[in-house]
């Protein structure tokens, strides 16, 4: 009841204040007695994937906690993990504003924020003073002014800082919104940095006796035969799992309606049918000992049963949590 009053007040300011007032609030609130509002003890469902127990199959996609700051909050709330990022080397503060819109009539939302976040060493500062068990997926990119070429040493440099904290790591080349990112996800680009970053994941196991997995996270925009080849990359590479999807650059379902054509990613609602092509298509050419991380679209239980129904492993939320809040997770755990 409290949770849908102050659901609606924040409905009311614009969508970046709403998001950043939220997120200042679960910061000051997790582990104190004010926890309570949200707080929510949920079954333990327990599942075992990429050799991670997870408490459960729901998990915060990307991009909402970038800094890490709300992690505690985020798993009282029941998320069985958390993934934080996308982390750059260094700080940067995205695109101009305004750069997130609500596309309220298709519990939509589109983004063009370009990895606004306040670098490696302030996440890993966070990831430190976390006090939760939350399991945390560390989401990994490279700076907007970092070239192509150079792209793979920003990779690597973030890695290496996250390893000791992260539970998994999450390699990000399918964002909208840092130009020519996407380019990333094919051909020899791929393979080069898939090689790469196995190789310093190898070093590090090595160095620290701890193996933290790798996981891809590719476009929705990709057809049939792109996504063959990125399959055949991951288990070229021995890649550990991958995340589908990222938001659309497609605006089917949205035409015509106030904001659609705005710039950026398309997530929520009409992503639903696009990503779960993308699940299924990957889901029949990639090896079914390789884990897929299922996202986009996920506005209710049934809609996150279909993507398992495909053969994801885990799911993730993000713009369904915006609309629906915390029992979203709720509704999802109880039904899987
Ligand atoms: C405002 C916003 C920011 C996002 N930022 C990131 C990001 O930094 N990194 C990333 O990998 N995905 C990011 N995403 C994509 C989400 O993690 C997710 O893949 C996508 O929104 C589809 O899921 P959904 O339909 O449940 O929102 C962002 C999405 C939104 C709406």
């Amino acid at each position: 009841m409290l949770l849908n009053i102050a659901q609606k007040c924040l409905q009311l300011i614009g969508p970046e204040k709403a998001h950043d007032f939220t997120l200042s609030g679960l910061k000051i609130t997790a582990n104190t007695p004010l926890e309570w509002f949200y707080r929510q003890s949920l079954p333990n469902k327990p599942v075992s994937v990429m050799g991670i127990e997870f408490p459960n199959s729901v998990g915060l996609a990307a991009g909402l906690d970038k800094n890490g700051e709300a992690i505690d909050a985020f798993h009282s709330m029941g998320f069985g993990h958390i993934e934080v990022g996308t982390v750059t080397p260094r700080p940067q503060l995205g695109n101009q504003k305004p750069r997130l819109f609500r596309i309220r009539k298709k519990n939509a939302i589109i983004n063009r924020m370009g990895f606004n976040n306040l670098g490696i060493n302030n996440l890993i500062t966070n990831l430190q003073a976390k006090e939760s068990p939350a399991i945390v997926g560390v989401n990994i990119g490279k700076n907007r002014d970092t070239t192509l070429e150079h792209g793979l040493s920003d990779y690597i440099h973030c890695m290496k800082k996250v390893y000791e904290y992260a539970n998994y790591i999450a390699v990000n080349v399918s964002s909208p919104n840092t130009p020519g990112l996407r380019s990333l996800q094919y051909g020899t680009l791929l393979d080069e940095l898939l090689e790469n970053l196995k190789q310093v994941q190898n070093d590090l196991t090595n160095q620290t006796n701890k193996y933290v997995p790798l996981a891809l996270k590719i476009a929705p925009d990709l057809d049939r035969n792109e996504i063959t080849s990125i399959a055949k990359a991951i288990t070229r590479n021995d890649f550990d799992g991958v995340i589908a999807t990222n938001t659309t650059l497609t605006r089917n379902d949205v035409e015509g309606l106030h904001h659609s054509d705005e710039t950026g990613g398309l997530s929520g609602e009409p992503l639903f049918k696009r990503a779960n092509q993308a699940l299924d298509c990957l889901r029949q050419c990639l090896d079914p000992s390789i884990p897929i991380i299922a996202v986009g679209g996920i506005m209710s239980a049934k809609d996150a049963q279909k993507k398992l129904a495909i053969g994801a492993d885990l799911v993730q939320i993000y713009t369904g949590f915006v609309y629906k809040g915390p029992k979203l997770i709720k509704d999802i755990v109880l039904k899987i």
